[in-house]
């Protein structure tokens, strides 16, 4: 049996318009895991779209006309986008390796390439290119990986959630080989590394050139040039017999043929995915080169935050305008950054006991004034955030006084230790009590301590009343967010500043 009678009708969605229609596009997006209800209430809100939330934890899927890409590249929830060519929501994988990966390679020709084509060249020019990353703002190897993805431990990307996962990211390039499998795949690296490492320049040869699905070639100023592309297959599921590798071997070779495009694991042009989850199977091509949460950060620390998770805490406690939202804890200043960014009629105000995580704090607020400066936008008011050093036991400001405290608290790994929690978080807790307004004050909280937070929080429930708890993957850790609402108690003054 084929493999798309394999999928049976099960192949979902489909980016092909009939003629005439307005250019479409199933886009779909990776997201904090965790916080894919949130990135779906910012797609509704902001493109009027409906978003189904993948059984892969970390992805949504919704639908927009072509037109709409500039929208969906300011979104402030999702990492990375890619436009859907089909999905097969029941796949049925043969039991035999030889045959399953047959299966895959016959797909590519019956798959509906054309509007997803073009939907990535329109994207083409709206896309962010990779950008160089100074090495010398790296803290040695072990921190590498922090600097990229954030949180306390940093770490990979944040879509690999499943035990089961095979080499999650894992792109193979296929060499050319005149139609022929390759046995031995070329470059199989792992796809953080190559966002780390690689300077990918040269792809931006692509502006203002016309791809062509059907000869495989971008045709720029009268010459015409052959696409180079990669496949990046994430498997996830313990029923399969291939891995994901030689899903991504057998299926890219079959792409190469099909359009005879020349594969190449760094300098491409089309990135092609293959996400397979258990018997999901979903065929893509990227639209960003490099995750959008890294939109605001240019002086890095060991533990920032990414953006998308800051913004999804964020938007857990609902700012309002004129609201005063505070990070105590604010390191490089990921969380108030965001704040000050989407939420820009609140006043935020950051602090950290640090004085090199508040210089950095400040240096990525005057990078974040300088962005808005060249935009010659109506921002020439600034940035509604001060930052100032602090320690968060005794904060210099007044009582009630605050509407909002967002921080992601040190987990005691990387940043302080297990011990120093103990003391640390029930002291954390009270002053935020104190700053926070009776009866409507919260405070959204991350932390991986969740023991120590918990025993924390029973010692001061007459405060803080948990609301919600959002379990979320920062770098491969289990932590979680806590949502906490102001009790109308009075809450105890230690020390009395004002
Ligand atoms: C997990 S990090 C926050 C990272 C931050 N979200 C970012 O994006 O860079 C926790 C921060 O708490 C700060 N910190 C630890 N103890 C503190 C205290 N007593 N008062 C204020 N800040 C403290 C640390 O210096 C550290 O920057």
């Amino acid at each position: 049996m084929a493999a798309a009678e394999a999928a049976g009708d099960a192949g979902l969605r489909t980016a092909a318009a009939p003629e005439g229609a307005e250019l479409a596009a199933v886009i779909g997006a990776t997201v904090p895991t965790g916080f894919e209800q949130t990135a779906a209430e910012e797609v509704q809100e902001k493109l009027g779209s409906a978003s189904s939330i993948s059984r892969d934890r970390g992805k949504i899927y919704f639908e927009v006309p072509a037109r709409s890409l500039p929208q969906v590249h300011r979104l402030r929830s999702v990492d990375n986008l890619f436009v859907v060519v089909q999905e097969f929501k029941d796949y049925q994988f043969k039991e035999n390796k030889e045959d399953a990966l047959k299966d895959l390679e016959d797909l590519v020709k019956k798959l509906p390439w054309t509007d997803p084509l073009k939907v990535w060249e329109l994207n083409n020019s709206l896309k962010k290119k990779k950008t160089k990353r100074k090495k010398h703002n790296l803290q040695g190897p072990a921190s590498r990986g922090k600097l990229s993805d954030g949180g306390e431990e940093g770490g990979a990307d944040q879509n690999s959630t499943s035990d089961q996962e095979d080499c999650a990211q894992n792109p193979v390039a296929v060499e050319p080989t005149g139609g022929q499998d390759t046995e031995n795949p070329q470059g199989v690296t792992s796809r953080n590394g190559v966002e780390e490492e690689e300077d990918n320049e040269q792809s931006d040869v692509k502006v203002g050139v016309q791809a062509s699905s059907e000869s495989g070639t971008q045709a720029g100023e009268g010459e015409a040039k052959v696409l180079r592309f990669r496949v990046t297959c994430n498997r996830a599921g313990d029923k399969h017999s291939f891995t994901s590798n030689e899903a991504a071997r057998d299926f890219g070779g079959a792409v190469q043929e099909h359009f005879q495009w020349k594969a190449d694991m760094t300098n491409f042009d089309v990135e092609v995915l293959l996400n397979i989850h258990n018997n999901e199977v979903v065929v893509g091509i990227a639209l960003t080169e490099e995750s959008l949460h890294r939109r605001n950060i240019t002086h890095f620390g060991p533990t920032t935050l990414r953006s998308t998770l800051a913004y999804g805490m964020l938007r857990l406690c609902d700012p309002q305008p004129t609201d005063i939202i505070v990070d105590p804890m604010c390191g490089t200043g990921a969380i108030p950054i965001e704040g000050a960014a989407e939420w820009p009629h609140c006043y935020h105000i950051a602090g950290d006991n640090s004085p090199q995580a508040v210089k950095r704090a400040a240096n990525n607020i005057s990078s974040l004034l300088r962005k808005n400066e060249s935009k010659d936008s109506s921002t020439a008011l600034g940035v509604p955030l001060d930052v100032i050093q602090w320690d968060i036991c005794s904060l210099p400001l007044r009582t009630g006084s605050v509407d909002i405290v967002v921080t992601d608290m040190p987990f005691g790994k990387r940043m302080g230790s297990k011990k120093k929690n103990w003391d640390l978080y029930p002291a954390c807790l009270m002053e935020m009590g104190r700053i926070c307004t009776p009866g409507t004050g919260r405070a959204v909280l991350l932390t991986q301590d969740k023991k120590c937070f918990a025993k924390a929080l029973s010692r001061v429930g007459h405060i803080w009343r948990r609301a919600q708890t959002v379990w979320v993957n920062v770098g491969g850790l289990h932590a979680a967010v806590y949502l906490l609402r102001r009790t109308w108690e009075r809450a105890d003054e230690t020390r009395s500043f004002w």
